[in-house]
């Protein structure tokens, strides 16, 4: 373990200046012309550098990075044997066009993904450049296989920005208006929450109520069986605010999908790749999808997308489905590095830090009044800010407040969701940083209210 840890760097925060330093802010005046305005930056960090869970920006100030890139870099920034395995295919073919012919790394990361995919299944992999390509892909194949439109989603999820990913997006109305129509046979169902249960119900009847929704309201109305190919879930709702079903959740969803023909189709995202302390989260609750979609920690930082399918589903025609750069060999070198190092201790980390940092806050709702729940599997920790512990009224705005007081004091940390904060460090984080970022978030809770 300390084998694949030693390279990275350990260390703590240093703030050399006030925030934003002058070279931050120069770059920041150029964005503001060149770049869109449709990127929602939260505070003005301008990277320059990192190395594991440590980022330096342009004025050499060193942050803690509880976010990793928004849950990509799963082994940590830069992690040597992921830049070595990036560089040596570099220099040896970083393009080839796996649509049309053949070679020897997007084979091999094909095959390890259906080794490491959940449940005893024979699978084949499609690959794109991204989390949204990923789950095109699944509705492609579910649609194809079927010969089903509809398509069963979520509200609060999160898949994505393309078409047919936005259309099962369904978090804020700012990613989806003024882009209708999105694609037609989408239909959305309440995701279980038993902090804030959709139908007001106690704890755990959520996750009931909400397959009842499915099974009694929309599939005897507007998704009927025979025309709905799938039901697509996030296994933890990520960007929807680190939500953790209850297990009955997917215990009843896969009942339903199976009595009515329908694919099970888990997008793993955010949630995949030892986020939550095992290689998928799907393993946390016996779920084996008949599809799902990987990005994000797969290639610690490149751009690689995966859409896993059982392999009796993936039958489509040449033609039928492909990317030019999807599965380029320069991703799955860092892909297959990545794997390796995650199955080398990696996923193990992320376990033990993440009950780490869970025996440290778990505590939080007793101590701060300001946080309603504390929830998170591995290193995918959600904390639900609130205004009233006991009519659990949402605190947008204290959340945001905690957000930038760590970055002043050198820790990186983003939302999730309208109220709370998201902690996803890269898996290679440390004892010592995890300590480092409770303490910094009980500082700033205590200043927040
Ligand atoms: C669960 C989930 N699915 C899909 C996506 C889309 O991924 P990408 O931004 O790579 O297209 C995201 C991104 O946050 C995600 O969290």
């Amino acid at each position: 373990m300390n084998k694949i840890l030693e390279p990275v760097r350990m260390d703590l925060p240093h703030l050399a200046g006030p925030l934003p330093g002058p070279r931050a802010k120069a770059v920041m005046e150029r964005d503001a012309r060149a770049v869109s305005s449709s990127y929602t930056r939260g505070y003005p960090l301008v990277a320059e550098s990192a190395s594991g869970a440590m980022v330096q920006d342009v004025d050499g100030n060193r942050f803690l990075d509880f976010n990793a890139g928004i849950a990509v870099v799963a082994a940590g920034h830069c992690h040597p044997r992921v830049v070595d395995a990036i560089q040596k295919q570099a220099a040896r073919l970083i393009h080839m066009s796996g649509t049309d012919f053949y070679y020897d790394e997007m084979v091999t990361l094909a095959e390890k993904l259906a080794e490491i995919a959940p449940g005893d299944v024979e699978r084949r992999v499609s690959f794109g450049n991204s989390g949204a390509e990923a789950v095109e892909g699944c509705i492609k194949l579910a649609r194809w296989s079927t010969g089903r439109d509809k398509i069963i989603a979520f509200f609060g999820a999160f898949h994505g920005r393309t078409m047919g990913a936005l259309s099962l997006t369904a978090r804020k109305s700012v990613q989806r208006a003024g882009f209708g129509p999105l694609i037609p046979g989408v239909v959305h169902a309440p995701y279980p929450n038993c902090y804030r249960c959709p139908f007001g119900q106690k704890e755990e009847t959520c996750a009931v109520e909400c397959v009842k929704h499915i099974e009694e309201t929309l599939l005897k109305t507007i998704a009927p069986p025979e025309e709905t190919a799938a039901i697509v879930v996030e296994v933890v709702q990520g960007e929807g605010g680190y939500v953790v079903p209850p297990k009955k959740f997917f215990d009843e969803l896969a009942r339903v999908a199976r009595q009515n023909g329908i694919l099970l189709v888990c997008d793993e995202v955010q949630s995949g790749m030892g986020r939550t302390g095992k290689m998928w989260a799907a393993e946390h609750f016996d779920v084996v999808p008949d599809i799902f979609a990987v990005a994000k920690g797969i290639a610690s930082g490149m751009p690689l997308g995966a859409t896993v399918a059982r392999a009796d589903l993936m039958t489509w025609p040449p033609g039928a489905h492909a990317s030019t750069f999807g599965g380029n060999p320069v991703c799955c070198a860092a892909a297959l590095a990545t794997i390796a190092l995650l199955q080398e201790g990696l996923v193990e980390n992320a376990a033990r830090m993440g009950a780490h940092i869970r025996s440290r806050i778990d505590d939080w709702p007793a101590r701060f009044p300001t946080v309603g729940q504390v929830r998170g599997l591995g290193l995918m920790i959600g904390i639900e800010m609130v205004r009233d512990q006991r009519t659990r009224e949402k605190a947008p705005q204290i959340r945001d407040r905690v957000v930038d007081l760590a970055f002043e004091r050198g820790l990186l940390v983003l939302g999730a969701g309208e109220n709370s904060l998201r902690l996803c460090p890269p898996l290679v984080v440390t004892r010592e940083q995890c300590d480092f970022a409770v303490d910094t978030l009980e500082e700033c809770l205590k200043l927040a209210v």
